[in-house]
């Protein structure tokens, strides 16, 4: 293939990349950017392999195929609830990828470099690295807690910014002396770097709250993004530059809408603690320990109450989406809504494991898009509505939040169903959610706990429903 033919491929490559972030903002719209991005990623695939530079076929094979078979096969497996560790991981190897990239590019130097072109390089070669190792580091964190390899607790160590600082101080220094040593001594200012920079990674992670995972996601993609684009600086490749910028800002601007979402301040939350909010202990505060008994409900009652209602808001959470509960709650939805119960959804912007995990499990039941609505969108309604089903959601709906100000999750906006008549909480236990903080919610007057696994507890209802209304039909026949 020609290079003028490469770059045309390159070019629709990130044409097509940029269409399917556009098509991934929307649900309607996501399928449709997912192929999109399917479709960039082959082109640029074979552009690259087909590129006239291009001849380790042999190699190629070998290092692809077993990635391909491995890749598929875990993808294929690995349950929506545990994607956030796949992301974890795959970010990960894309942090050593760049790391690798860089100290392969510093054994090999590329002869047709001089002055500044040269001096540039090995900054790419640098900051590249340095970029990649944290990203590597953070990530094996971030998927050991999000496995719960190891505690989601905070890692706050008394001098932890100033480890902090120091590290990042000895990463200019190390630099300075890669910069004005030439090759091959500086291999080891850049070996020690990346060391340094692995330690970083590690600590910056382990200093985060569970709370606050959900951003380190994001965070972490977008670090691997610009880990990736150091890596096509170091390769002069274009398209890995594009494609690199394009997932470290998107990456970026998620973990800003996030924090925005979780009341965070994003300094703090990147820098692992720094200030209030992400680093507090998980206190136990007056006003989330249990504030009288729960009330338990059944299954006969909770569908009696549906069908008393006018407005009913469904709110999901983790737990819906262990259970697999989203078919049912489907079909309940159609069955209430042919008779004329207003039926909407409420949905959190960190509700699950992943940014928009409760959209894609109700786009999965089909349910309509335009009754499935975001918290800001619906906040406002539940003082008018009957009864709120609250379906394996706990921290995003936990009235602490709002309410004592020593809550490790103080300040994030909630959903706040209690200002409804009654609410319904269908869960396991009185166990606490993923920040593991209590939720006085259990306890108030107007909540009814229906105890068991969602998707049995849904099953259930949707059963009771059918014949309390063929038992309705029946009568009116006869
Ligand atoms: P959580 O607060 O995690 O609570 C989920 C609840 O579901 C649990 O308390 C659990 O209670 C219940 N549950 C589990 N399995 C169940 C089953 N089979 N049937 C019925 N209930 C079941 O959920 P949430 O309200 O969705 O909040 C999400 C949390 O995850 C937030 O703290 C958020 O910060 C964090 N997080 C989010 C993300 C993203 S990006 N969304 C990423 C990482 C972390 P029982 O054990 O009593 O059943």
């Amino acid at each position: 293939m020609s290079n003028s033919l490469q770059t045309v491929a390159y070019i629709a490559a990130s044409i097509l990349f940029i269409f399917s972030l556009g098509g991934l903002a929307n649900p309607e719209t996501a399928r449709r950017g997912n192929f999109f991005g399917i479709g960039g990623m082959a082109l640029a695939f074979l552009a690259t392999a087909l590129g006239g530079q291009f001849s380790g076929y042999g190699v190629l094979l070998t290092a692809i195929a077993p990635a391909v078979l491995i890749g598929s096969l875990l993808a294929s497996r690995v349950a929506m609830t545990s994607m956030p560790e796949l992301v974890a991981i795959l970010h990960s190897f894309v942090g050593l990828a760049a790391v690798l990239v860089g100290v392969a590019n510093y054994l090999a130097p590329d002869s047709n470099l001089t002055g500044s072109e040269s001096v540039i390089h090995q900054l790419e070669i640098y900051v590249g690295v340095f970029i990649g190792a944290v990203t590597f580091t953070g990530s094996l964190i971030a998927f050991g807690k999000l496995r719960a390899l190891i505690s989601s607790k905070p890692l706050l160590l008394p001098a932890r910014h100033v480890l902090n600082i120091s590290i990042l101080v000895a990463t200019v220094v190390f630099g300075a002396q890669f910069m004005t040593l030439g090759f091959p001594a500086g291999l080891t200012p850049l070996l020690i770097m990346t060391a340094l920079a692995g330690v970083l990674g590690l600590h910056l992670v382990a200093a985060i709250g569970g709370a606050d995972m959900p951003v380190v996601i994001s965070m972490l993609n977008s670090y691997s993004g610009w880990a990736a684009a150091a890596a096509g600086f170091m390769l002069s490749n274009d398209l890995l530059i594009i494609t690199g910028a394009l997932v470290g800002s998107s990456g970026a601007i998620l973990s800003y809408i996030m924090c925005k979402a979780m009341n965070r301040s994003f300094i703090s939350v990147i820098l692992g603690g720094f200030g209030e909010g992400a680093g507090k202990p998980q206190a136990k505060s007056d006003s989330a320990e249990p504030q009288g008994t729960a009330t338990p409900t059944t299954v006969e009652e909770t569908a009696d109450l549906l069908l008393g209602a006018r407005s009913v808001i469904i709110t999901p959470g983790y737990g819906m989406a262990v259970a697999q509960a989203q078919h049912p709650v489907a079909e309940i939805t159609k069955l209430l809504q042919a008779q004329g119960i207003n039926v909407r959804f409420g949905i959190h912007p960190v509700a699950g494991r992943l940014p928009g995990h409760m959209n894609v499990l109700l786009a999965e039941a089909n349910v309509p898009y335009d009754i499935v609505l975001e918290m800001e969108e619906i906040n406002e309604d539940f003082p008018q509505t009957d009864v709120v089903l609250v379906i394996g959601a706990n921290d995003t709906v936990n009235p602490s939040a709002l309410e004592d100000p020593n809550s490790p999750i103080a300040g994030m906006p909630v959903l706040e169903v209690w200002q409804s008549q009654t609410v319904v909480v269908m869960k396991r236990s009185l166990a606490s959610g993923y920040a593991g903080v209590e939720n006085p919610l259990f306890f108030k007057e107007n909540t009814q706990m229906l105890f068991g696994d969602a998707k049995k507890n849904v099953d259930a209802i949707l059963g009771k429903l059918r014949e309390r209304l063929e038992a309705k039909v029946l009568v009116g026949a006869g």
